[in-house]
């Protein structure tokens, strides 16, 4: 039995305690209670982690004044304006109050959802993330960004909003479905890559446990992942300077989901061939590690589904529509070494869309 860490986040809007491993939900017990007494508590949740993992949280909602359940659709569909508005008019029903207290119980789209709802929420409310999916806790529920989709752009409306607290029982992640974890595994490995080398080697030589969706396996990553996020988020708290290093795969990440219209490949999938294909542009730029070797294997071992057919032309449009694009074009996530990276800006769109041809033919090649 792995023991519990208790991690910090200090921000600029105070502290946030992190509970990380087997039995976090327990040892955090008594912070949740004293969180939500005399509160009334709002649980936002999903009908597939209430029914596999609801009855965690049967302490917490005992220590509260009153709770409710309000349960959201599963996945990326949960993050919509018309879903934030329904969960406002509840809560204004149920008669939630400036010191209502809100818990995001499952993966990513609903700790995004759940702080977003928070945050706004007469001028917003305390929140705490109890994320349930390895990209949540080990990425997602640190670090305050909350946001919902728009039609036409992922993320396109949020606000930064701090959890008040953050539980990260890797108990719960023996129901997560492989490619859940796969997808999850693909973003651990993008952190440790750029940001712990360390973590790296224990990814390789456990990978195989890791990917059996072992506890003793995955809470020292998990652990390791929220340290590694935690430091960058401390040193730029609102994504101005290091923590953009996180996007490291993203932008031709984000390309692939569209192009395969979000159904093709999960997040984690995209990104772990985005990363393939920012080696290759570090490449060209002579930044370009001498331990990109390591990071295809590891990533060519994740057991990816193939590329979705998509044309270079349909990749680069997708590209150029990226909420992160600027006037002086896309911010390009290289990698330099193993444990650093840079952003880098203004690679010309030939340039790209001539490594995409090679890339698209062999992502796996150097
Ligand atoms: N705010 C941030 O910094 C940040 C960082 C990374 C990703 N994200 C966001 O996170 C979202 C993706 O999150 P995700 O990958 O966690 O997926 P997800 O939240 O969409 O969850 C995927 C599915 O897994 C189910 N599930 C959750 N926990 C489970 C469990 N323990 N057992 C079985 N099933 C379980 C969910 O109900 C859902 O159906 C995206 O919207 C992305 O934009 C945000
Ligand atoms: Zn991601």
């Amino acid at each position: 039995m792995s023991a519990v860490e208790r991690l910090s986040l200090r921000h600029p809007a105070g502290e946030t305690p992190v509970f990380v491993g087997v039995g976090a939900l327990s040892a955090a017990g008594e912070a949740l209670a004293s969180w939500v007494r005399g509160r009334t508590l709002f649980v936002v949740t999903t009908p597939r982690v209430a029914a596999l993992h609801g009855e965690r949280l049967a302490a917490a909602r005992d220590a509260a004044l009153r709770s409710a359940v309000l349960a959201v659709p599963e996945g990326e569909a949960a993050k919509t304006a018309e879903r934030a508005t329904a969960l406002w008019q509840e809560m204004l029903e149920r008669a939630g109050k400036r010191d209502s207290r809100l818990l995001a119980f499952g993966g990513g789209s609903v700790g995004d959802l759940g702080g977003f709802v928070a945050g706004c929420f007469l001028r917003g409310i305390e929140f705490a993330q109890a994320p349930t999916t390895l990209v949540a806790q080990a990425d997602a529920s640190i670090g305050g960004k909350t946001a919902i989709d728009l039609p036409a752009a992922k993320n396109a409306v949020g606000l930064f909003h701090q959890p008040a607290l953050v539980v990260a029982d890797t108990a719960l992640l023996a129901t997560l479905p492989r490619r859940e974890l796969r997808s999850g595994l693909a973003e651990v490995v993008k952190m440790a890559y750029l940001l712990d080398p360390e973590l790296l080697a224990r990814v390789e030589s456990d990978l195989d446990r890791l990917l059996g969706a072992e506890a003793e396996a995955l809470a020292p990553v998990v652990v390791a992942a929220a340290r590694a996020k935690i430091r960058l988020v401390e040193a730029d708290p609102v994504e101005r300077g290091a923590r953009r290093l996180l996007n490291f795969g993203h932008t031709l990440g984000h390309a692939l989901e569209a192009a395969a219209g979000y159904q093709g490949l999960a997040h984690g999938e995209a990104v772990a061939y985005g990363m393939l294909f920012a080696l290759r542009l570090a490449r060209r730029r002579g930044l370009a590690p001498q331990d990109a070797g390591r990071l295809r294997g590891l990533l060519g071992r994740l057991e990816l589904p193939p590329l979705p057919a998509a044309s270079p032309e349909a990749l680069a449009a997708a590209m150029a529509g990226d909420k992160k694009a600027r006037e002086s074009g896309l911010p390009w996530v290289l990698p330099e070494a193993l444990g650093r990276g840079r952003v880098v800006e203004g690679i010309a769109a030939r340039e790209v869309a001539e490594e995409l041809d090679r890339f698209l033919a062999a992502p796996f090649s150097d």
